[in-house]
This record gives C-alpha cells, sequence and structure tokens, in this order.
C-alpha cells in the first residue's frame, strides 16, 4: 500500500517514535511505501511531502518533536483547503492515511473520512485530555519535565522563603498540574476545572508558613480561573481551531498572593520546555504501540478509527470519539488526594 502519515496540531515528545512503529512495520512486515506530510494538514493540501522509511526513522525513538514537522492548519479554514488536500491524495495515490493528532487534528479527519478518504488516527496531546483513551503520549515526558522543575524550584524557595507559582500547560484540563504537583509535593495546585477563591489560597499559605522553613510551590495550569474570573489570555487571536493564546495565570497570581499575604512571590512560567525534548521510556512504549496498532489498522480496512488504550489493551474505537468532551481530572484524585496536602 501507499501509505501517508502527518503530524499535526502542538508537537508533542514520542511522535517520532509512532512514526518509526508505521514505517518499521508496514514497509517489514507488509512491502508498504509510506510518505510524509510536511506541516500537519498544510502538506497535504499543498502537496509537500517527504518519502519516510525504515533509514528516514532511524536514531529518531529518543528524539523529542517531529521530523516532519506539524501546523494548526485547518484545511476547512483554508480557501478549498478540503478539495485540495483529497485532490493530494488522489494525485499522490495514497491508499491511506496515517493522522496523528489531538482533537483538532483527528476532528479534521473525521470529516475527511466522511468524504471518502481511508484515514485512521493517532492520539497526541501532552495534556492527556482526550476522553477516547486513557493516556497519551508524551503526558509521562511532561509531567516528568515539570516535576523535576518543581524539585529544584522547592530549594530556591525554602532558601529565599518565597511562594514560588509554576505555570504548566492544561488549558481545559489539569492533568499536568494535578500529576506533577503531587509528585512535586506542592502546597497548592489549581486547574481549570475548579475555579479557586484566592482568599482560601491565601489561607492556606498563612498557615503553612507556621510549620516551618520550607518550600513552598504552587502549581497553576495555564487555563485555571478564580471564582469570579475567567481565563488569563496572552491574545485575543485565535488560531484556525479557534483557540486563544492562554497565558498568564502564573503572573497574576503571584502578584496576588504577594500582594495579600505580604510573602515574596515569584512566578516560572514552564512552557513549551514541557513539550520538547526526549520522551521518558514509557512514552516510547506507548507511542511505539499506538504506531504498530495504527499500521494494523490500515491493514484491517479499519478506517474511520482512533487507536485509544483502554484497560492497559490498544483497540480501535470510531474517529468521532476524539472530539468527544475533553477528558478531566478525576475529582477523586484531586479532592481525594492532591488536596490532602494543601492543609499546610
Ligand atoms: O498541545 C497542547 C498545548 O500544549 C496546550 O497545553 C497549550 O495551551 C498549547 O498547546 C500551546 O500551543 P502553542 O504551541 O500554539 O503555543
Amino acid at each position: 500500500m501507499r501509505i501517508g502519515m502527518l503530524t499535526g496540531g502542538g508537537d508533542c515528545p514520542g511522535l517520532n517514535a509512532v512514526m518509526r512503529a508505521v514505517v518499521r512495520k508496514g514497509e517489514r512486515t507488509h512491502g508498504d511505501e509510506v510518505i510524509g506530510f510536511l506541516d500537519g494538514w498544510r502538506g497535504v493540501i499543498e502537496g509537500d511531502t517527504v518519502p519516510l522509511d525504515v533509514e528516514a526513522l532511524r536514531a529518531t525513538l529518543p528524539r523529542g518533536g517531529t521530523i516532519i514537522g506539524s501546523s494548526r492548519t485547518n484545511p476547512f479554514k483554508v480557501d478549498d483547503g478540503a478539495a485540495r488536500a483529497t485532490a493530494t491524495l488522489e494525485r499522490l495515490g495514497i491508499d491511506a492515511l496515517v493522522a496523528i493528532g489531538g482533537d483538532d487534528t483527528l476532528g479534521v479527519a473525521q470529516r475527511l473520512f466522511e468524504q471518502g478518504v481511508h484515514v485512521v488516527g493517532v492520539p497526541k496531546t501532552i495534556d492527556n485530555d482526550l476522553s477516547a483513551t486513557e493516556m497519551t503520549f508524551g503526558f509521562d515526558t511532561a509531567v516528568q519535565i515539570a516535576t523535576e522543575a518543581i524539585d529544584r524550584l522547592q530549594t530556591t524557595s525554602a532558601s529565599h522563603q518565597r511562594v514560588i507559582v509554576v505555570e504548566v500547560m492544561g488549558r481545559h484540563a489539569g492533568h499536568i498540574a494535578v500529576w506533577s504537583g503531587i509528585a512535586g509535593g506542592a502546597a497548592m495546585i489549581l486547574i481549570p476545572e475548579e475555579p479557586y477563591d484566592i482568599e482560601t489560597v491565601c489561607a492556606a499559605l498563612v498557615r503553612r508558613r507556621q510549620f516551618g522553613r520550607f518550600g513552598t510551590i504552587v502549581v497553576v495550569a495555564e487555563g485555571a480561573k478564580p471564582r469570579e474570573g475567567h481565563e488569563t489570555l496572552l491574545s485575543g487571536e485565535t488560531d484556525q481551531f479557534g483557540h486563544v493564546r492562554l497565558g498568564g495565570a502564573g503572573e497574576q497570581l503571584a502578584h496576588e498572593i504577594e500582594a495579600r499575604t505580604g510573602f515574596e512571590t515569584r512566578a516560572t512560567v514552564l512552557g513549551h520546555v514541557q513539550r520538547g525534548g526526549t520522551p521518558t521510556a514509557y512514552d516510547r512504549v506507548l507511542a511505539t504501540r499506538y504506531g504498530i496498532a495504527a499500521i494494523d489498522a490500515v491493514h484491517d480496512g479499519a478506517f474511520g478509527t482512533m487507536m485509544a488504550l483502554r484497560d492497559g489493551e490498544i483497540v480501535r474505537v470510531p474517529l468521532t470519539e476524539a472530539v468527544d468532551e475533553p477528558k478531566l481530572v478525576d475529582p477523586a484524585l484531586y479532592h481525594g488526594v492532591a488536596e490532602v496536602f494543601f492543609s499546610g
């Protein structure tokens, strides 16, 4: 078969590992030819491709990012985008397409599937907020990076008796915040799912100070908001999928904490550091399993499906499930575990 592959949306450690697995099994087991479309759906619209064979993917397993580039291009927001994309696939004789991306990329894949394109999806986002799957690759790496950062910030926070607010990614869901916050011993974790009361946050920090001299870390997801407020935006502009740019939640919170408690407070924004660099062993294995499952789905003709991790197994679910409501933090994990440590 002649198979096209693309990576769309924000990049994520493990993308190369998925592609390596698709290519290895496709080429060596089935005699497939795989080509990569550059920069997500842009490459499909414009017919911009590179050959992807076993040699092209060699030594990419530990490499972060994606060797074929990514973008947030939406064919349904570009003039004749969808028609140009399907024309490219026809012209190049593509029998099947493997789309690796989050809800936006897979939403486009679903719409193209409805138009007759043979497509299978692989879920990707460091945010781990896709409800169709229990785990997306890249999340474990992001949590590891954020936890290491918190560990470092704990010591400098303790030395200076400062509160340090750490802003992590997570626009709709606070999975990275909760996991890294629990792992790093945060004094407070604020997430989009639970709008916070600034008075309660400050009261907990004041109480904590009475117990002695140690680090005080507040982890805040970029999409967290006060009860009486809204998300903090970096810019009102939206991308082709309608997303605004979030940013500033950490700085704003640090300012409020310092003003209300008198404690010297600093903010650290981890930003794209969380998305860069080498994937953890867990993410490499998960990404490899997703890639093998995707090429198997192609050869079974299971188009219109997305690979998903359920009860430890990789299974196929309808692509439509990728764009369901985001998967939010389990309240039992937040209230039953994380919150126990907010008491000081
Ligand atoms: O991929 C998801 C994500 O990492 C979000 O957590 C974050 O808000 C967004 O991407 C940042 O996107 P960009 O790379 O366009 O700044």
